[in-house]
């Protein structure tokens, strides 16, 4: 049901909202999803790929901003093989069901090792599936908190100090202490993963086995449910990642987990937080490391493609060093290229990026699995329901963990 609703949506998105500079008339014409092109970077890509390469068209569908709604707009597309979609531009997370249910392009003849050694490693451990490259990583992404300098002179290392921290400064609600992504989606498992992490637990162990129902979980669970209309607002249980920028970015919180993206456009001249943000590593427990999720995004190639190479040719153009800069730029995109992190011009406008950059190798992965969509919804909904109250965190966490166990049959 929810499936066929985005589908219809993709499909009135689709044909309003391509971008539609340069075409040539007859060509070719190949599709890419993606969420809301913010700044304008995709444009700037797309047109100037169109303008060197005049027997191709390019279009962006701009989809919803949830990549769980995307996620199953390009299912419905590649699963019924209608050549919507040319180019399959993922989150790091759909890769292995994509590739095990047959609808990507094996991508190892096209882009070889000496190639993959220039994006970061994270990023090709997590396009790979069963040996082979089915993604070219575009963009990085790990989880990090977010903080007023202003108002906080050295960031918290422990949950209890952020908490500590966030309920001294606060004065609600012109100023709450701490926005995340509390809604059921895909954002609160990556929110909810830090903490879990932090507090030294684990979805599943080492062989898979699901460990999520200890007392650490159910600890990391209290204490992040507890944050919620104490020192973030109520509503925080119906954020997204642009609902906490937008409040962060108006002066309204005074710390934040977010992606590394907002830093770009919460320093733009006329931001009134311009100057006056840092990042930190995710906090932890005593005796324990935080640890941020890794995220991102990447190009890969649909098996039902009807221009494959015209597809390629877009592919391996969007992924050089010059249009992840672009992207970066416009919209505060990491590069997936190793080599952009010592790039002049982009340490001048985000000269925090020597953090970033230890804080992207040692993200972590969600769990690695052709049904991570259905142990996500699983998290999700338990997660949820202990943040608005509905589940004790004790209860939330042991059905969670019994689902997930149902799932992979454990
Ligand atoms: C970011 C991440 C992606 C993650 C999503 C959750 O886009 O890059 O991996 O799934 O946020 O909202």
């Amino acid at each position: 049901m929810l499936m066929k609703r985005w589908a219809l949506l993709g499909t009135a998105i689709a044909l309003m909202a391509t971008a539609a500079c340069g075409k040539t008339a007859g060509a070719p014409i190949v599709r890419f999803l993606d969420r809301p092109d913010t700044g304008g970077g995709w444009k700037e890509i797309i047109s100037e790929f169109e303008a060197a390469n005049p027997d191709i068209n390019v279009e962006l569908v701009e989809g919803p901003a949830s990549t769980n709604a995307r996620e199953d707009m390009y299912s419905l597309s590649l699963s019924a093989a209608d050549g919507t979609y040319d180019i399959v531009y993922m989150d790091v997370i759909w890769v292995p069901k994509f590739a095990a249910r047959g609808w990507l392009q094996s991508l190892d003849h096209r882009l070889p090792p000496v190639e993959r050694e220039k994006f970061l490693p994270g990023d090709i451990r997590g396009s790979t599936y069963q040996g082979s490259l089915y993604r070219v990583p575009m963009r990085s992404d790990a989880g990090m908190l977010y903080y007023r300098t202003d108002l906080v002179a050295k960031p918290p290392e422990t949950f209890e100090e952020l908490a500590a921290t966030a309920r001294r400064l606060q004065k609600p609600p012109e100023l709450w202490g701490v926005v995340f992504q509390g809604q059921q989606y895909e954002g609160l498992v990556c929110a909810f993963l830090e903490v879990l992490w932090g507090f030294g637990a684990d979805v599943l162990d080492a062989d898979g086995n699901v460990v999520l129902d200890s007392p650490e979980a159910v600890r990391a669970l209290t204490w992040l449910s507890g944050l919620v209309g104490d020192v973030a607002p109520g509503g925080v249980t119906t954020y997204q990642e642009e609902d906490a920028r937008h409040l962060f970015q108006e002066g309204h919180a005074v710390f934040m987990r977010n992606w590394p993206y907002v830093w770009t456009l919460a320093q733009q001249v006329g931001s009134p937080v311009a100057g006056k943000i840092g990042i930190a590593p995710m906090p932890h427990v005593p005796g324990q490391r935080g640890a941020a999720t890794l995220g991102g995004w990447g190009f890969g190639l649909a098996k039902s493609a009807r221009h494959p190479e015209a597809a390629w040719r877009f592919i391996a153009f969007a992924t050089q060093p010059e249009q992840q800069k672009i992207l970066h730029l416009r919209g505060g995109a990491i590069p997936a290229r190793r080599d952009l992190f010592r790039d002049p011009e982009i340490l001048k406008a985000s000269p925090y990026y020597s953090d970033l950059y230890r804080i992207l190798l040692a993200a972590r992965p969600r769990p690695v699995h052709p049904k991570y969509a259905q142990i996500s919804n699983a998290i999700q909904v338990h997660v949820s329901a202990a943040l608005v109250g509905a589940e004790s965190p004790d209860e939330a966490i042991k059905r969670a963990a019994q689902e997930v166990r149902g799932i992979l049959g454990r």
